[in-house]
């Protein structure tokens, strides 16, 4: 099975260029920038990962991005996860960033633009691996900021794809960013939301009604209203679902109890997806083997996952179509 997972084309359609952040390439950038980490080493805070809650990950996860100043960090950062993404077989990728965490630390959105995006057309030259990039608004954070940051990255024809929201899910629904999305979307961006992680099921009807997403990023409370399963199902609304960070940020007790398998046997598209790969314990492919392992998957499950993730992407159709190609022709071949 690990060949097979791996040989299977994949895109990978939540990841947050943030949560890429290993702790070595953090000290690395704490020292070029003279800055202290309130860790002895690597290994101390690596330790320090041990989530109760999205909060409690978050705390660490603003604090780490602290290091991140200037173009060239932003383009080792993103290097290092598209060589990464390439190992694991990955030929797509569409990558959340998070801009209001550095432009509130005087970091330029051009910089961080600039740093991703040549990181990003290089893997593409090199490995042949193709991109969207998102930019996220941070819910806890207020709408006229989510519209100042809009404004921005439509100034600087930013070459982003699309717009997304993250951060703290609990009080802070979507309703606040209907006229945001409402703007990005006449703008001609596609849109994404995080709904359903922690939030109740009613987050995620709130977002296909008033921001109108083309995919629920995490979703796996939507199980809790049938209504609202039979919908994702027929108007075939993708999830993209992230096995360890749900494990890790204790939505589910453990891998055995997620409800992946499930969603994907009430034929809703799911998706599987690393999240913040650095602090969760793994990449798209340790996330695969996790499922893969913990909850029994068959073989035509895990094709059926890579075919989502290529469906669900925001490729063109013919690209689309010579993927899915691509995965059926592997998947009829005898397993070794
Ligand atoms: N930002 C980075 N990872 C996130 C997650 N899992 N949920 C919400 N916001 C995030
Ligand atoms: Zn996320």
């Amino acid at each position: 099975m690990e060949e097979f997972l791996r040989a299977l084309p994949k895109s990978e359609l939540h990841v947050h260029i943030e949560g890429t952040l290993e702790p070595e390439l953090a000290f690395s950038l704490a020292e070029k920038h003279g800055i202290r980490l309130p860790y002895a080493d690597v290994n101390a805070l690596r330790a320090a990962y041990d989530f109760s809650d999205l909060q409690s990950f978050l705390d660490i996860y603003y604090a780490g991005a602290g290091v991140l100043r200037d173009a060239a960090d932003f383009h080792a950062l993103t290097r290092a996860y598209m060589e990464r993404a390439h190992a694991d077989g990955i030929v797509h990728t569409e990558i959340f960033f998070d801009p209001q965490t550095h432009t509130a630390r005087g970091v330029p959105l051009a910089s961080v633009l600039e740093g991703i995006g040549d990181a990003l057309r290089e893997a593409r030259a090199q490995n042949g691996t193709t991109h969207r990039l998102i930019l996220c608004f941070l819910r806890h954070l207020s709408a006229e900021d989510a519209m100042h940051t809009l404004d921005e990255a439509l100034q600087l024809k930013a070459g982003i794809a699309g717009v997304g929201l993250d951060s703290s899910e609990l009080g802070h629904p979507p309703s606040k960013f209907a006229t945001v999305f409402e703007r990005a979307r006449a703008q001609g961006l596609l849109a994404v939301a995080h709904a359903g992680e922690e939030g109740p099921p009613g987050y995620v009807s709130e977002t296909l009604d008033l921001l109108r997403v083309r995919r629920i990023d995490h979703g796996v409370r939507s199980e809790e209203d049938p209504a609202l399963m039979e919908r994702l199902v027929r108007e075939r609304i993708p999830l993209t679902v992230c096995p360890l960070s749900n494990v890790r940020l204790q939505i589910f007790s453990d891998m055995g109890q997620h409800n992946l398998k499930r969603l994907l046997e009430r034929g809703v598209c799911v998706t599987v997806n690393s999240d913040d790969p650095a602090y969760f314990g793994g990449y798209l492919l340790d996330n695969f083997r996790a499922v893969t392992d913990a909850l029994q998957l068959s073989r035509a499950q895990v094709v059926t996952l890579a075919r989502n993730s290529i469906e669900a992407s925001f490729l063109d159709d013919p690209s689309k179509h010579r993927w899915l190609q691509q995965i059926d022709a592997l998947a009829a071949r005898p397993p070794a």
